[in-house]
């Protein structure tokens, strides 16, 4: 009998990360899962461990992989999601960004924000919340997945970082991830860890959900499934992408195109 995969998954109380829990447990993986709230509900829904904590405390991620370790025995994957930086606008009272709109998904001549209206504590949160957050969970499993021999770590990036809009951190502190990213998967190949980024685009649970100015710019003519979300992520935390690493997976309904 093959032996059972173990995952942890962080920021998964609701959400990507809810969707994504679910899509391993279908596969059959036992999860540890955070979230400052310790997604109660879901673990008891899944079976899994759940622990409460924030992705900005690297103490909190150590918990979370430790107990999940002590519980399941081993670790074979990890995704590293993280809360959305509307919490950090919100706390720095930064105004001024306009919603997402057809015109201001991709480059637009129009838009003349001022990109230095972001005070540096914004800055500073979202490095915490959306970029620092991947490495620390990556420097506490990595241990875990080498004594397992190998493994996958995905990291949820977001589309903004394939066109950053100049309204807010979010796209360039993703490009500093993807950077790390790329580093990691060059590091740890040899052990047999991958490392790959999930990008999503437009997602049903976006507060834009709905807009059919943005449903007109999607080639696939609407937002994306939350479960579609959960089955990407799967497939890079699986050995279904073994021969996949050190990429920025678009999950976008085709707004974006690289290469
Ligand atoms: N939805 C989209 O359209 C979209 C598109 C591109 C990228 N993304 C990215 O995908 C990620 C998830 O987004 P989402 O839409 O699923 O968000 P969401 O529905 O708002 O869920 C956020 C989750 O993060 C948890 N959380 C928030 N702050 C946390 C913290 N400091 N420590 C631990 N857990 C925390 C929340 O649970 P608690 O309240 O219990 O902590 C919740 O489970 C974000 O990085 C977002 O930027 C989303």
């Amino acid at each position: 009998m093959a032996e059972q995969k173990v995952a942890v998954v962080t920021a998964a109380s609701k959400g990507i990360g809810a969707a994504i829990a679910r899509e391993l447990h279908e596969r059959g993986y036992k999860l540890g899962l955070l979230s400052r709230t310790g997604c109660k509900e879901l673990a008891e829904e899944l079976g899994a461990h759940g622990v409460a904590g924030s992705v900005t405390e690297e103490a909190d991620i150590q918990r979370l992989v430790e107990e999940t370790v002590e519980r399941f025995g081993r670790l074979d994957a990890a995704v590293a999601n993280s809360g959305r930086h509307a919490e950090v606008i919100a706390k720095h009272k930064v105004t001024g960004i306009p919603p997402a709109t057809y015109r201001n998904l991709n480059y637009d001549p129009d838009l003349k924000n001022d990109i230095f209206a972001v005070p540096w504590g914004a800055w500073h949160d979202d490095l915490d919340l959306i970029v620092l957050n991947c490495l620390k969970l990556a420097k506490a499993v990595t241990p875990h997945l080498i004594a397992a021999g190998g493994g996958a770590i995905v990291n949820v990036s977001g589309m903004e970082s394939v066109q950053p809009r100049a309204t807010y951190p979010l796209g360039p502190l993703r490009l500093a991830l993807h950077g790390f990213t790329k580093i990691y998967s060059d590091r740890y190949a040899r052990d047999g860890i991958r490392m790959n980024c999930l990008l999503p685009g437009m997602i049903e649970n976006a507060s834009s959900a709905g807009n059919q100015e943005i449903v007109d710019a999607i080639p696939l003519g609407r937002f994306g499934g939350l479960k579609e979300m959960g089955s990407a992520a799967a497939f890079l935390a699986s050995e279904d992408s073994g021969y996949i690493t050190g990429q920025m997976i678009v999950a976008d309904g085709g707004l974006n195109r690289g290469i």
